[in-house]
């Protein structure tokens, strides 16, 4: 990868999900890496499930008592899960990590072990290494909340390698280890960033601007997917300019979360991925990790808080900062709760009294969790983010559609098209919505367009490689239809309840028994269309239920509304 720097990449073909509530198509990789300099460091270790490939290849590559210091990046389990490992073939290795992780890594490991802890500006000296004659030093920068709360970064001098572990990411697992075929890796990029940097947008810019006082950034080595190296302007600009726009304005919603305490984490990242496909931002802060005077901050001038149910018996640090958090509270504020399933939850309906009290209005019911969390569970937790946000924004939303010059408005408004419902089904979430913005896109291969709104329920079942099928509805019999799917469904509830479906009619989505025709469909490509997706799919099946039939027509008198 880089001179006397080595990549080693447990690679994970089959891992169909990552971090459960995302669901991921294309495996991913934990990739540590060994830098040499007069001493040697290693950045990371891997999954324990890689337990025994990783170990021999570490072997094959360096005595493991040689190894003088570990960077810890963060501590999450799919990087950090062998240092225990580690640390029985080399209990003399100094652990160099945030001041944070160094504490949880205490609390994680039962063990003692040599530890300092680094924020942005330290440097560790690596030396020159005997053979190369290059010097190894390395810089450390803080990036809080990518996406841990103890996350660093390490810049080797040496060789221009910016190690970001999950910044930068993505989940891809490939044999070619570097970005050649930046197309291929673009929608994985993308989607990674929405699902786990978004919630965090201001930390992003805060962490890309520490990077533009380091010398020159040659690659950037991550803990996931392939390394970046020859497209890195372009890679950095994507997470600027998305962070940039979901940084704009000054409210936010303040997503609460306990670092590894019961699905905590998982569960408050599903809310705030649901809130930020609005354009309402979020902010995540960690009970645990969050110091006391930014969480007041933080808290007090959200616009809206959402809490987790805490552990009935907080250790003394957490007790403080719930404290904290909930003095900062105050009425003017909509406050929910999410149940953190972390097996000693304070009751709920206990803290939605207290709230009460404290005279804070719901921003949403408590999200009463009581099972290890599935894929539905996750969905719901997204939608219920994504009512929150869509609340907040309403009365700009009105105004913005509004805002239309009138014959502008009306002309746009001739622009009709037919009627749909577009269905979609994924290791058990489903969805549907109905759609008039459809257009036939190419003919070889046949292909075509949907406009989907960012907020849609959908929208997470329509990413590139998804199947899902378009319904065309028939002008005899589409109100019915029309009827059932424009209902305000509540966040995770089944849409195809009481609809008749052709069971394994098309792959991807439920086929509407009174639909006039369907085309399974797979997406190809999303294009970012103001405030729709632009999704393009390849149609692969179809088939007409009634040659005579007409297709349902939308016809409009403005352009402000569907
Ligand atoms: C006639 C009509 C056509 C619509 N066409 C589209 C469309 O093309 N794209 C879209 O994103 N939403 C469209 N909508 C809006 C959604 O169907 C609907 O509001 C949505 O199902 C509710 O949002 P949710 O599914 O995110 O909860 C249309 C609504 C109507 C009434």
């Amino acid at each position: 990868m880089a001179q006397d720097s080595l990549a080693i990449r447990s690679l994970d073909w089959d891992r169909d999900r990552f971090d459960i509530e995302f669901g991921l198509r294309n495996g991913t990789t934990y990739n540590s890496f060994l830098i040499r300099g007069e001493r040697t460091a290693l950045v990371d270790t891997s999954h324990a499930k890689f337990r025994d490939s990783w170990i021999p290849t570490l072997q094959d590559l360096v005595d493991p008592r040689q190894i003088d210091v570990l960077v810890v990046s963060h501590t999450e389990p799919d990087h950090s899960g062998l240092i225990g490992d580690l640390l029985e073939l080399n209990p003399d290795v100094e652990i160099v990590a945030s001041k944070v992780a160094i504490q949880f890594l205490k609390d994680l490991l039962h063990r003692p072990f040599r530890s300092r802890a680094v924020k942005s500006g330290d440097l560790l000296q690596l030396g020159v290494n005997p053979d190369s004659g290059i010097e190894h030093q390395l810089e450390f920068l803080s990036a809080p909340n990518l996406h841990w709360p103890d996350t660093i970064f390490t810049y080797d001098h040496g060789t221009g390698v910016l190690y970001t572990c999950d910044a930068f990411g993505l989940h891809f697992c490939s044999d070619e280890g570097l970005d050649s075929d930046p197309e291929t890796i673009a929608p994985d990029f993308r989607y990674y960033y929405d699902c786990l940097m978004g919630p965090n947008a201001r930390s992003v810019l805060q962490a890309i601007k520490r990077m533009g006082n380091l010398p020159s950034i040659e690659m950037i080595a991550t803990g996931h997917g392939p390394l970046l190296q020859h497209h890195l302007p372009r890679w950095i600009e994507d997470y600027r300019s998305w962070s940039q726009q979901r940084s704009r304005g000054q409210s936010y919603v303040a997503i609460c979360t306990i670092s590894q305490y019961g699905f905590c984490d998982p569960l408050s990242r599903a809310i705030a991925h649901g809130t930020s496909k609005t354009s309402v931002q979020v902010q995540l802060i960690d009970l645990r990790a969050t110091d006391p005077h930014e969480l007041t901050a933080l808290v007090g001038e959200a616009q809206a808080v959402v809490l987790p149910t805490p552990p009935a018996f907080p250790d003394g640090e957490l007790q403080h900062n719930i404290g904290t958090m909930l003095a900062a509270l105050h009425s003017k504020q909509l406050v929910a709760i999410y149940e953190a399933y972390g097996g000693d939850d304070e009751p709920i309906d206990t803290m939605a009294g207290q709230l009460r009290q404290l005279g804070t209005r719901p921003a949403f019911a408590p999200l009463r969790i009581r099972e290890v969390p599935t894929e539905s569970t996750y969905q719901r937790c997204e939608e219920t983010g994504t009512d929150l946000g869509q609340l907040l924004m309403r009365d700009k939303t009105i105004k913005a559609v509004k805002s239309l010059d009138s014959s502008l408005d009306k002309a746009l408004g001739r622009v009709s098209g037919g009627l749909y419902v577009v269905t979609a089904v994924q290791n058990g979430r489903s969805s549907a919505m109905v759609a008039s913005w459809v257009a036939q896109a190419s003919f070889q291969p046949p292909g075509i367009t949907i406009a989907v709104a960012r907020d849609r329920a959908i929208e997470a079942l329509l990413q590139v490689g998804d199947h899902f099928v378009l319904n065309i509805l028939s002008q005899e019999n589409h109100q019915p239809l029309l009827r059932h799917f424009l209902k305000r469904f509540p966040p995770g509830a089944d849409r195809f309840a009481g609809v008749n479906i052709l069971s394994n009619a098309a792959p991807g989505g439920p086929v509407l028994a009174d639909a006039l025709a369907f085309l399974g469909c797979c997406v190809r490509q999303r294009l970012e269309g103001g405030d729709h997706w632009i999704i393009y799919a390849e149609v692969e099946s179809g088939r007409v239920a009634d040659q005579e039939g007409k297709t349902a027509v939308h016809h409009r008198k403005v352009g402000n509304h569907y």
